[in-house]
C-alpha cells in the first residue's frame, strides 16, 4: 500500500462510483460542498435506527446514549481543531450561521459609531454582509483591505488599515473563490496589536489541512461540517469561551437557559448559551465520525491535493486562451479560470456533458469578481479523493470546450 492509498480512500466514497451522462463521475466542485465517506452515511443512519433520543434532558437510556454521543462530537471537534477543551465549540448550522451569530450577539453589543470592522476583498458574501448589516446598525463602518492582483491580501495595506478604531478584522482562511491561503497567523497577531478581536472564516481551509486554533490565536473560528466530509445543516462556530460567555444569546429556548421565571431569565454559559432548542444531533454525531475520518489522513491527504494542483495548474496553463484567476504562493487545490470567447457557464455546461461537475459564476464574491473585473470565473475545486487521471479528464475536457466555444 502506497503511503496514500488513493484506491482504499475512493471506495471509502460510495458516489465516487457512480456516473454522469455516461461517463465516470469526475467531482471537482468541492468547495462547494464535498462528498461523504460511508462511516458518516452509516452514523446517521445508526443514529435512527438506534439510538434517537433528545439530548440533555431524558434520565432514560437512548437519550443518555445521544447525549454521550453527542457531547463526543464536540470532543472530536475540539481536537480536529487543536484545542484542549470542547467548551467553545458551538454546533451551528454551518460557517454562515457562526459569522452572523458572531455579529448579531458580539457586534450589536460591542460595536458603537466610529468603530470599524477590516475586511478583506477577497471575502464570502457570507463574511460580507452580516457584518454590513450589522455596521448599518450600530454606526460602526466597515473597511475593506484590497487585494494584489495574484490574490493575495495586500499585507502592507491591511497593516495601514489597523487601528485604535479597528474592533474586529474577520477573514476566510482560504478564498473559495481563488483557493489563496492567507497569512492568518501573522494577519491575527497584527489585528489583535491593534487591539482588535479576529474572526476567521475556516470554510475553506478545514477541509484541505491541520488548522490549529492555538497556533492562529484568533478570536473566533467558523466552519462548515457539509465541505468537511460531514452533512449539510451543520457546521462549528469556535470561540474563547470567556467572550461567548460575555455575548447576550439571539436565540432563546431549551437548554440555553439557567432558570425561567416571568420575573426574569438567566442563561447558561457556551456552548449551551447558543444552542436553544433541540440541536441537529444526527449531524452533529456524524460531523464527529467525518473528523476522525478525516485527522489521521491530513498530511497525506494535503501532499497528495497538493499533487493534483500542481498537474492540473501545469495541464491548465498549456490551453490556448485559459487564463488562471489568483495565483497566489500559497494555494490549496482550487483553480478558477476563464477561458476566451466562453462564458464559465458554457465551459461548466460542456464540462458537465463528461461527468464532470466544477462550479462557474461570482462563487458568492462578487466584490472579489469586480476587482478583476469579471463577471465570474469556472472553478474546479479538489480533495484528497481526487486522482491525477481526473486532471487529465478535466484538461482533455477543456480543451475539447475550448474548441467548440471558439
Ligand atoms: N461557498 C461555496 C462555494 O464556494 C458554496 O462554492
Amino acid at each position: 500500500m502506497s503511503a496514500f492509498d488513493i484506491t482504499g480512500i475512493r471506495q471509502d466514497f460510495p458516489i465516487l462510483g457512480r456516473s454522469v451522462r455516461g461517463r465516470p463521475l469526475t467531482y471537482l466542485d468541492n468547495a462547494a460542498t464535498s462528498q461523504k465517506p460511508s462511516v458518516v452515511i452509516k452514523a446517521l443512519e445508526r443514529y435512527y435506527s438506534e439510538q434517537n433520543a433528545n439530548v440533555h434532558r431524558g434520565v432514560h437510556l437512548l437519550s443518555e446514549e445521544a447525549t454521550t454521543a453527542y457531547e463526543a462530537a464536540r470532543a472530536s471537534v475540539a481536537k480536529f481543531l487543536g484545542l484542549k477543551e470542547a467548551r467553545g465549540c458551538i454546533f451551528v448550522r454551518g460557517a454562515t450561521e457562526g459569522i452572523n451569530l458572531v455579529a448579531e450577539c458580539w457586534g450589536r453589543a460591542n460595536l458603537k459609531a466610529g468603530d470599524e470592522i477590516l475586511l478583506t476583498q477577497l471575502e464570502h458574501h457570507a463574511n460580507i454582509v452580516p457584518w454590513q448589516v450589522i455596521a448599518e446598525r450600530t454606526g460602526a463602518k466597515v473597511i475593506v483591505t484590497p487585494v494584489t492582483p495574484r490574490g493575495e491580501v495586500d499585507l502592507v495595506a491591511f497593516k495601514g488599515l489597523l487601528s485604535a478604531r479597528t474592533k474586529l478584522v474577520a477573514f476566510a482562511h482560504v478564498s473559495n473563490a481563488l483557493g489563496t491561503v492567507n497569512p492568518a497567523a501573522e494577519m491575527t497577531r497584527l489585528a489583535q496589536a491593534a487591539g482588535a478581536l479576529v474572526l476567521i472564516d475556516g470554510c475553506q481551509s478545514a477541509a484541505h489541512f491541520k488548522v490549529d486554533v492555538p497556533a492562529l490565536g484568533c478570536d473566533f473560528y467558523a466552519f462548515s461540517g457539509h465541505k468537511t466530509f460531514g452533512p449539510t445543516g451543520i457546521g462549528v462556530l469556535w470561540g474563547r469561551p470567556e467572550l461567548l460567555d460575555a455575548m447576550p444569546p439571539y436565540q432563546f429556548g431549551g437548554d440555553m437557559i439557567r432558570k425561567v421565571d416571568f420575573a426574569g431569565t438567566t442563561f447558561r454559559e457556551a456552548p449551551e448559551r447558543f444552542e436553544a432548542g433541540t440541536p441537529d444531533i444526527s449531524g452533529a454525531i456524524a460531523l464527529g465520525v467525518a473528523l476522525e475520518y478525516v485527522m489521521p489522513i491530513q498530511t497525506a491527504a494535503h501532499a497528495h491535493e497538493q499533487r493534483l494542483l500542481a498537474a492540473a495548474t501545469e495541464r491548465l496553463k498549456a490551453i490556448k486562451g485559459l487564463t488562471i484567476v489568483g495565483e497566489a504562493t500559497e494555494k490549496v487545490a482550487v483553480i478558477s479560470f476563464n477561458i476566451v470567447g466562453g462564458h464559465p457557464h458554457d465551459i461548466g455546461t460542456l464540462l458537465d456533458a463528461d461527468g464532470i461537475a466544477i462550479r462557474t459564476g461570482h462563487h458568492c464574491c462578487m466584490p472579489l469578481m469586480k476587482h478583476y473585473g469579471l463577471s465570474g470565473t469556472a472553478r474546479a475545486s479538489f480533495a484528497f479523493y481526487n486522482t491525477l487521471e481526473e486532471v487529465d479528464r478535466l484538461a482533455d475536457s477543456l480543451e475539447k470546450a475550448r474548441k467548440m466555444m471558439a
